[in-house]
């Protein structure tokens, strides 16, 4: 009898967090209109169909490897990616910001371009770059493809131009012939982009969250499997869910409190989403990031104000959902983030 009793009350506190989670999920996607909520959900279910998930009623998804890649195309990417002649004075490549050994990032606040040209927006990681529904902090480009050429063109980064960069491609006889190999044409605008974005698809990174969303019961450990527990109880996957554990929808940043007021002397970069709509609920906006690899990509947030894992997970606790988080429950949020890093990422 007692131990029916005890089973029921699981069974009732089991249900109250699913409940609430789903609640949770709810009021904050009401936010983005009923349009977007009806089609996450969608996405959501979709993407979990698509693919044979032991645990399928977790609020985030295994990551799927790309089954269609050009093998060449991968190649020809992974060369142009390193390659510095993509900028003005030959000595930027995008790896130079994007360190594939150093968890996709270059480790500082703010990144460095040609002639010591200092950014406004820390760098994004390029793994798993192609789970995003949007890339950039503000969704300005639609694919890989379209964001390529950002940083080739961008002022403080490469200050390039299409035109330079496709004449030294075609200088080089070699690389000249491997493009005609592989797109029987010489180097262009659309196969420079088209074989960095295929070689950036090539990138994405499972890990021990995956094999454990798979079945595999000892790929966690128990502070970390906690870790999950708590960071799906307090409401954190209401943002960072899906496959990338975010990436997949725009969200303010500073929902309960004004993170902006807090912090002070706002820029440009800190409007988000409206500087590429101008509309007025896009201000302080931004594309949730993956939280894949985080542990490798300090500092955080777009502002690279966060130097610490810890103190980024504090700051979401307090402005996204009004908490201040046990420390227990933050260390295992960082064990569990922790547990996302890939398993065979560049190193
Ligand atoms: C000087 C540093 C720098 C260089 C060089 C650079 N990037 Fe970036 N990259 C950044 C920064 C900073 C951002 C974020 C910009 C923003 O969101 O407005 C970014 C964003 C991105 C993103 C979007 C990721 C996301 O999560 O939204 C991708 C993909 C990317 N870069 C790939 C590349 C490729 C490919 C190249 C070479 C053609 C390149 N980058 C060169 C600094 C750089
Ligand atoms: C309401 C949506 C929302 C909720 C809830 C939320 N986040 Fe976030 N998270 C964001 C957004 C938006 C950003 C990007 C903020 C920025 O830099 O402008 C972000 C950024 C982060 C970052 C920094 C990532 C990086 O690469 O810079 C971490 C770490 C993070 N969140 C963890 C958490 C944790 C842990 C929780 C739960 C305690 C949580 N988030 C809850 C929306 C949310």
């Amino acid at each position: 009898m007692t131990k029916r009793r005890g089973l029921s009350w699981i069974v009732f506190f089991i249900s109250v967090f699913f409940i609430m989670g789903n609640a949770i999920y709810v009021i904050y996607f009401s936010e983005e209109g009923e349009s977007q909520t009806g089609s996450l959900l969608l996405e959501r279910e979709v993407s979990v169909s698509a693919h044979t998930v032991k645990r399928a009623n977790e609020p985030i998804s295994p990551i799927r490897k790309p089954t269609n890649l050009n093998a060449e195309k991968v190649e020809l990417g992974y060369a142009l990616f390193h390659d510095p002649r993509l900028s003005k004075d030959d000595t930027v490549s995008c790896a130079s910001c994007h360190d594939l050994f150093s968890g996709g990032v270059d480790d500082t606040k703010f990144s460095v371009g040609v002639d010591g040209a200092v950014g406004d927006i820390n760098a994004p990681t390029v793994y798993n770059s192609s789970l995003n529904f949007v890339q950039f902090w503000d969704g300005r480009a639609k694919s890989l493809a379209e964001q390529a050429a950002g940083p080739i063109t961008n002022p403080v980064e490469m200050a390039s131009s299409w035109q330079q960069v496709v004449s030294k491609l075609n200088a080089d006889a070699d690389l000249s012939d491997y493009f005609i190999r592989v797109y029987d044409e010489k180097p262009n605008k659309k196969n420079i982009a088209d074989a960095l974005a295929e070689f950036e698809r090539s990138l994405v990174t499972p890990s021990r969250v995956d094999r454990w969303l798979q079945g595999d019961d000892s790929a966690l450990s128990p502070d970390e499997m906690r870790g999950y527990r708590v960071f799906v109880s307090h409401g954190c996957t209401a943002c960072h869910q899906g496959e990338g554990i975010g990436g997949n929808i725009y969200q303010r940043f500073g929902i309960m409190y004004d993170y902006f007021a807090n912090r002070g002397q706002i820029a440009q970069s800190d409007m988000g989403r409206f500087n590429v709509t101008k509309r007025e609920e896009d201000r302080f906006v931004f594309k949730v990031p993956s939280l894949r690899n985080v542990t490798l990509t300090a500092p955080y947030f777009h502002d690279g104000s966060s130097e610490t894992l810890e103190s980024a997970v504090i700051q979401m606790g307090y402005f996204q959902l009004g908490a201040n988080l046990p420390s227990g429950d933050i260390d295992d949020i960082v064990k569990f983030l922790n547990a996302l890093t890939g398993e065979d990422l560049y190193r």
